[in-house]
């Protein structure tokens, strides 16, 4: 999935096997400090590992702070609802366990596949919080959108 250009288009370059051992080994030591994370997602029916999402902590230096939400699916997965079903799980973590008054999304402007998922589970953008990711260089990957969504606001 982290060698997949396809997947990666918007995410900026590929992983190799340790780079991607590397973020499971980080995701896992974030759970364990801080009781949530990135979860990895499954089929049900299967068990079969389809890729990941959950909540995480907006890194420093980003114009603004907080939770946000994100996902990350393997090619073959996509297009069955499995991201926006696992969003809404991890929203509903994210209110009524972590009791967050607010959770925000971020992604390239480009990336319509996870805006669609963000609007699907009924978080809005205002253009004016729209910016460019300081830690990505010049290009495509730049500039990034957000979305937003306030505990108590269902769909
Ligand atoms: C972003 C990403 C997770 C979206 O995956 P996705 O499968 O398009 O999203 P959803 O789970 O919401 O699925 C929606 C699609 O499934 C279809 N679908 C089928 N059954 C469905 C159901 N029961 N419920 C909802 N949608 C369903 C929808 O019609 C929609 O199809 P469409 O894409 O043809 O319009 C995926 O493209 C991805 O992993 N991209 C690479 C990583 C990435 O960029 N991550 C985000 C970084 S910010």
């Amino acid at each position: 999935m982290n060698a997949d250009p396809e997947v990666r288009e918007h995410l900026g370059d590929l992983l190799t096997r340790e780079q991607s051992d590397a973020s499971v080994a980080r995701f896992q030591a974030e759970f364990d400090q801080r009781g949530y994370g990135w979860w990895a997602v499954e089929v049900q029916a299967t068990g079969e590992f389809i890729g990941f999402a959950g909540l995480d902590q907006v890194d420093d230096g980003m114009p603004f702070t907080g939770v946000e939400i994100g996902w990350r699916l393997a090619r073959s997965a996509w297009g069955r609802g499995y991201a926006t079903e696992a969003a809404r799980a991890g929203l509903a973590f994210g209110f009524e366990t972590l009791e967050l008054p607010e959770i925000l999304a971020v992604t390239t402007a480009a990336n319509l596949r996870s805006r669609a998922v963000m609007r699907r589970i009924g978080m809005t953008r205002d253009p004016a919080d729209d910016f460019d990711d300081p830690t990505v260089p010049e290009g495509p990957l730049r500039r990034n959108v957000l979305y937003r969504i306030a505990r108590g606001v269902r769909v």
